[in-house]
């Protein structure tokens, strides 16, 4: 049998500053009404002044690491799932391990979107089963509200900053993890889009056309994507891995839309009661979402441990990570 992943704890940290939607009516046409009834959202929360996602991964990583009282120099991986940070590089992952001492860490960045978090936990599973990585952390950060266009109404009010962090450990004995299967279809690569730009060298032709790096997103796309791909999905993860609806204690989906999340759990029959929500609070926190949700979940005894819990994520990409994993009382 290859080495087992187990989930040693779970941890986060969400931006300060709290964005009403009636807040928004001061610099948009929108209402309450609106985004409530369409997205289930209410507020959420950004970054302000200098701060980064990097800064919230920092902290997120510090809160795990103090929940499991490891060290930093026990690390032997960071990997942080983070897709749009305001440096390209160094990567967040190396920023995290220069303010928590991981020296002997190597680190990476992986870029899925809002799905970062299930591919980062995918990452880990591989590196451990190889036999060549033990203890790894993962941080999963998006600041994205820094990347709308906070004219874009049908966009900006979606979005939130926060970041989560998981400590995973290698271990002959257990394995919380299930399963997981991953997605990827680059050609719906244009539903969501964040380009960057830089200059070209002047002895050549000059940028054309250029571009805002503000997210563009076509909504209407994006739920049909993941409506049509992502239940098949969890579908053939439950077969591979022996488990029934009925198996499932929690179902913790990406917090995108509180109507995307009502619809996956009623396509799945899901019960309501087994269903993880807290997009009213943050609206989308890409990467970040899931490991929040599940922090806050425990937290607020929402959610009993321990537990077998269904995850669901999809983004830019477009991409998509379901896993099935165990959660045990010192998570
Ligand atoms: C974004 C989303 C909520 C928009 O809902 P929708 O029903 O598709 O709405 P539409 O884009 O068709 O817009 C309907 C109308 O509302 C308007 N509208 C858009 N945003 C608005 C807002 N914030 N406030 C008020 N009106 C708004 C549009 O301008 C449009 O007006 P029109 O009919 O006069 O042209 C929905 O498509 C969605 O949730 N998609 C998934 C997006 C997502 O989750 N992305 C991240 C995945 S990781």
């Amino acid at each position: 049998m290859s080495t087992g992943t187990k989930i040693i704890a779970i941890d986060c940290e969400v931006a300060k500053n709290i964005i009403t939607n009636d807040d928004l009516t001061k610099i948009l046409d929108t209402s309450d009404e609106w985004i409530s009834t369409r997205t289930g959202i209410k507020k959420r929360r950004v970054l302000s002044g200098d701060e980064t996602s990097a800064d919230l991964a920092i902290r997120a990583a510090k809160k795990v690491i103090k929940r499991a009282n490891y060290k930093g120099d026990e690390f032997d991986m960071i990997i942080a799932a983070s897709s749009a940070p305001e440096e390209i590089y160094p990567s967040v992952a190396c920023r995290v391990q220069a303010e928590i001492g991981a020296k002997k860490a190597a680190c990476f960045d992986v870029k899925a979107a809002c799905a970062g978090f299930i591919y980062a936990l995918s990452t880990a599973q591989a590196f451990i089963k190889s036999g060549l990585y033990k203890n790894i952390l993962i941080v999963a950060t998006d600041a994205t509200t820094k990347f709308t266009d906070w004219e874009d109404r049908s966009v900006c009010v979606l979005f939130g900053d926060g970041a989560g962090s998981a400590i995973v450990r290698a271990d002959e004995n257990n394995d919380d993890i299930i399963g997981i299967n991953l997605l990827s279809d680059g050609t719906c690569g244009d539903y969501i889009t964040l380009t960057t730009q830089g200059k070209n060298c002047p002895l050549v032709e000059g940028i054309q056309n250029e571009v805002k790096p503000f997210i563009q997103m076509k909504g209407k796309d994006v739920y049909k994507f993941v409506m049509q791909e992502i239940p098949p999905k969890l579908e053939e993860l439950m077969d591979t891995t022996n488990k029934k609806v009925e198996d499932i204690d929690y179902f913790i989906p990406h917090q995108s839309n509180q109507r995307m999340i009502d619809a996956l759990a009623q396509r799945l029959e899901i019960e309501e009661s087994k269903v993880i929500s807290n997009i009213e609070h943050y609206g989308n926190m890409s990467a970040a979402s899931i490991p929040v949700a599940i922090r806050e979940a425990i937290d607020n005894k929402e959610m009993k441990l321990p537990a077998i819990a269904m995850l669901s994520a999809f983004g830019a990409g477009m991409t998509a990570g379901n896993a099935i994993i165990k959660l045990d009382e010192n998570v």
